[in-house]
């Protein structure tokens, strides 16, 4: 009596369980294709950069950019500089977590560890110690790397510099 031949290795695919394996595979690797792409559609476009501020401001007119304001801009001072921040709302936004120093002058709060703001109308830091001025000095050269210069925090009775477009940052922080 002849021997039932052996199943050739197509016939062996095309069985009705194989089939079935293979039509899963395909149905989840599509699925998988199709949800990396829809998470790569979905992402939030960045919001739209605001333009560029130069400004010397008083402690008062800096209390205005908090983040609260329709545009969204936050500003903070640091040393006497005032720095647009707003790129690091996720920090100084309303919620976050250094949202206190939002439009503030932020100087005695870095200088001090303290996620707190000067209460006074304007602070200058005359009693902070040399090793927390240097704390405060590097918080500024972080900022100046990050962040764009608006301008200068002014002190009561000191008038602002005029700024136009074609002036270096170096003229105008002086
Ligand atoms: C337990 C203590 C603290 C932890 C674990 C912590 C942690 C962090 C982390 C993870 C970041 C984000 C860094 C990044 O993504 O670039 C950050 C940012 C920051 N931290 Fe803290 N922090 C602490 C205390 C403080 C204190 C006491 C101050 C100042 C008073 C401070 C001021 C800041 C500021 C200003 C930023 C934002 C810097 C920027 O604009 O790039 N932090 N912190």
């Amino acid at each position: 009596m002849a021997e039932a031949s052996s199943p050739t290795i197509w016939e062996e695919l095309m069985s009705p369980l194989n089939i079935v394996l293979i039509a899963i595979i395909v149905y989840l690797v599509y699925k998988i294709v199709k949800s990396n792409f829809e998470g790569e559609v979905t992402v939030a476009a960045p919001p739209p950069r605001l333009p560029k501020l130069r400004k010397d401001l008083t402690v008062a007119e800096l209390k205005n950019y908090d983040g609260t304001q329709p545009d969204g801009r936050v500003l903070l001072a640091v040393l006497g500089t005032i720095f647009d921040v707003t790129r690091g709302k996720r920090f100084y936004g309303p919620g976050g977590p250094y949202a206190a120093f939002a439009g503030k002058d932020a100087t005695r709060g870095l200088a001090t560890e303290k996620v707190a703001a000067s209460e006074t109308e304007y602070d200058d830091c005359s009693d902070l110690t040399p090793d927390e001025i240097a704390s405060a000095k590097e918080w500024e050269d972080q900022f100046r790397e990050k962040y764009d210069v608006v301008g200068r925090l002014l002190k009561p009775g000191e008038t602002p510099n005029k700024y136009s477009d074609d002036e270096s940052e170096e003229k105008k922080t002086q």
